[in-house]
C-alpha cells in the first residue's frame, strides 16, 4: 500500500533515529528530536511516511517568518526510490507555505546525486556553498533554495505529477469484464470490455451467479490484454483501481479481489472508485472542459438517480427510483415484446419507426415535486395494453408500442433533469450510464438544456454502457485526493455515492 504521512509523535523517536543512523554519517541525536518535537509551537513541523504499519521515513522543517528550512529528511534505503521522500518532501513544503513562508532553504552534500535530483525535480535551485559544513570530512554544503514557494507552485509540481500517473482500472460489477490503462487521468492508452451479455440473453437478464463465474475466466486475460494493448508492463504502472461497489457481489467480489492481489504482488497504491462515479466521470473523458457545479442524470440497469455535484467527489442524490430502474424497465418491456436481452438497444431502434404519440403511457411523478422516480407502473401499463390489444383481436405495432414507452420515460427524466438543473443554478449537465445511449433521451436532454443556456455532455456510446476507462478517470482525481483502499477492504454491493 501506498505510504501515509503524518505528524511524528514522541513515539516515533526509537524508529526515527533508526533511520537517522543509517542515512546519515553525523546523526542527529535523540535529545535533537525530542527537542524539536517540543518546539512545534515555534514553526517547527515533523512528519512521518508510514507503510504497512512501519514507519519508513520521515522529514522536518523549521518556519521562520516567511523563510523556511529543511531541517531533515530521510527514508530506510529498503524504501528509497519509491517517492516516499518525494511525498514527504511536499508535505513539508505545503506546511512551510502555510505557516507563512515564501522561501525555503536546505544544505546537501554536494555528493548526494539522489537527493539532488529530488530537490530539483520539486524546485529547489542552488544558492551558495557552506564552507567546511560537514564535520565529518570537511566538505562543503551546498545550499539550495525555492525563492519563490507558494500554493500555486507546489499546485504545479503536484499536476506534473499527476500528468504522469499511469493507472491500470478494472470493472467487474456487471456483466462485463473490463480492464483499461490511463495516463494522466485523460489519456487512454487501452480499453478492453469483455461482455458476457450472450451468457444472460437465454435467461433475460444478467444471472448472478454466471456473471461472477464468467469475471473468474476472463479476469486474467482481460488486464492482460489491456497492458498488452497499452504497451507496457505492470512495473511501469504508478496506481491500480477497482470498482468496488454499487453492483452484483459475487461479481464485484471477483475485480475486487484480483485487483487486491496485484496491490499485494507490485506494491502500487490501489484506489477504490464507486460505479455510478465512473459513470458520471465518462463525461469528463467525453468533454474535459466539463466542471462542477453540475447535475448529472445516471440511468443504468440498476440506477436512475438525479445527483448535484456542487464540486468533485461531492454526490448530493435528489432523488432516485423507487422500484425499477430505467435501464431494467427498458429491458423488462423488451423481454415481453420477446425482443431478447438487454431490452433498450432493441426498444430504441424500433421506437425510431413508431409514432411517441401513438399511445398514452403514464408520464409517474411526472408532479410528484420532487426528484424522485417510479417506472415500475409504466411497466404494468405496457403489459395492461398488450393484454387488452390482444383480448380485443387487434394487431400491436411493436415500434409505437417503443416509441410511446421510450417517450413516457423520456418525458419524465428530461421534465425532472431541467427542474434539478434550474432550482440548483448550475450551468452545465451531463447524462451518465447505459441508459444515456438511448438516442431519443440524448437528444430530449441536449434540446432541453441548450434552450436554457446550459452545458450538456454526454459519452460517446462505447462510454455509456459499463467500461474501465470511467473508472481510470474517477480513480485519477481520487488519487490526487488520497484515498485509497487497504488490503483488507472488500466489496460493498450497496455502496452510496
Ligand atoms: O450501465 P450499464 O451498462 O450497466 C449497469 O450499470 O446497469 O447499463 C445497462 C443498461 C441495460 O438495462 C440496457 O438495456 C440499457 O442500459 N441500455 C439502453 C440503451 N442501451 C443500453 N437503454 C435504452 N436505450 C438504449 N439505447
Ligand atoms: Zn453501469
Amino acid at each position: 500500500m501506498r505510504p501515509t504521512t503524518r505528524a511524528m509523535t514522541l513515539d516515533d523517536i526509537e524508529d526515527v533515529m533508526a533511520i537517522e543512523r543509517v542515512s546519515f554519517p553525523v546523526p542527529w541525536s535523540e535529545g535533537q528530536f525530542r527537542d524539536e518535537l517540543r518546539r512545534q509551537g515555534e514553526g517547527r513541523r515533523w512528519m512521518v511516511a508510514e507503510k504497512d504499519g512501519v514507519l519508513v521515513g520521515f522529514g522536518g522543517v523549521a518556519i521562520f517568518g516567511d523563510e523556511a528550512h529543511v531541517m531533515d529528511l530521510a527514508v530506510l534505503p529498503a524504501h528509497r526510490g519509491r517517492g516516499i521522500g518525494r511525498d514527504l518532501l511536499l508535505t513539508l513544503m505545503r506546511q512551510a507555505v502555510a505557516g507563512g513562508a515564501t522561501r525555503l532553504t536546505l544544505e546537501v552534500r554536494p555528493a548526494n546525486s539522489a537527493a539532488r535530483a529530488l530537490y530539483a525535480s520539486v524546485g529547489f535551485v542552488e544558492a551558495g556553498l557552506r564552507p567546511g559544513y560537514y564535520s565529518d570530512t570537511g566538505e562543503d554544503a551546498l545550499i539550495l533554495w525555492t525563492p519563490e514557494l507558494d500554493a500555486s507552485a507546489l499546485d504545479a509540481v503536484a499536476a506534473a505529477d499527476a500528468a504522469q500517473d499511469l493507472v491500470l482500472a478494472i470493472e467487474t460489477s456487471c456483466d462485463e469484464s473490463a480492464a483499461a490503462v490511463m495516463r494522466g487521468g485523460t489519456e487512454l492508452l487501452s480499453s478492453v470490455v469483455a461482455s458476457q451479455v450472450d451468457f444472460h440473453a437465454r435467461f433475460g437478464g444478467v444471472v448472478p451467479e454466471i456473471a461472477s463465474r464468467k469475471h473468474t475466466e476472463a479476469i486474467v486475460a482481460v488486464v492482460d490484454e489491456a497492458l498488452v494493448e497499452a504497451g507496457i508492463g505492470l512495473g511501469d504502472l504508478t496506481s491500480l483501481a477497482v470498482t468496488h461497489g454499487p453492483g452484483l457481489i459475487g461479481a464485484l467480489v471477483v475485480g475486487v479481489a484480483y485487483a487486491k492481489g496485484l496491490a499485494l504482488a507490485t506494491g502500487l497504491p490501489l484506489v477504490g472508485v464507486n460505479h455510478l462515479e465512473g459513470h458520471i466521470f465518462a463525461n469528463k473523458l467525453a468533454d474535459p472542459g466539463l466542471e462542477p457545479p453540475l447535475i448529472a442524470l445516471v440511468v443504468s440497469g440498476g440506477h436512475t438517480a438525479l445527483v448535484h455535484v456542487p464540486e468533485w467527489g461531492v454526490y448530493h442524490t435528489l432523488g432516485q427510483t423507487l422500484d425499477d430502474a430505467a435501464g431494467e424497465a427498458f429491458d423488462k418491456v423488451a423481454k415481453l415484446l420477446g425482443l431478447g436481452y438487454p431490452g433498450g438497444p432493441a426498444i430504441s431502434r424500433l421506437a425510431l419507426e413508431g409514432d411517441p404519440a401513438a399511445i398514452a403511457f403514464p408520464r409517474a411523478m411526472m408532479r410528484s415535486g420532487n426528484y424522485d422516480f417510479s417506472l415500475s407502473g409504466l411497466k404494468t401499463a405496457v403489459i395492461t395494453y398488450v393484454e387488452a390489444e390482444k383480448r380485443a383481436g387487434r394487431e400491436i405495432s411493436n415500434p409505437d408500442l417503443a416509441a410511446s414507452f421510450q417517450a413516457a420515460v423520456i418525458d419524465v427524466q428530461v421534465a425532472k433533469a431541467v427542474r434539478a438543473a434550474e432550482e440548483h443554478g448550475v450551468k452545465a449537465f451531463c447524462l451518465a450510464g447505459g441508459v444515456a445511449a438511448n438516442a431519443a433521451l440524448r437528444e430530449g436532454l441536449r434540446d432541453a438544456m441548450s434552450e436554457r443556456g446550459i452545458r450538456f455532455s454526454v459519452p460517446g456510446f462505447d462510454l455509456c454502457t459499463d467500461n474501465a476507462a470511467m473508472i481510470a478517470a474517477a480513480a485519477h482525481f481520487r488519487l490526487r485526493r488520497g484515498s485509497f483502499l487497504g488490503l483488507d477492504a472488500e466489496a460493498v454491493a450497496g455502496l452510496r455515492l
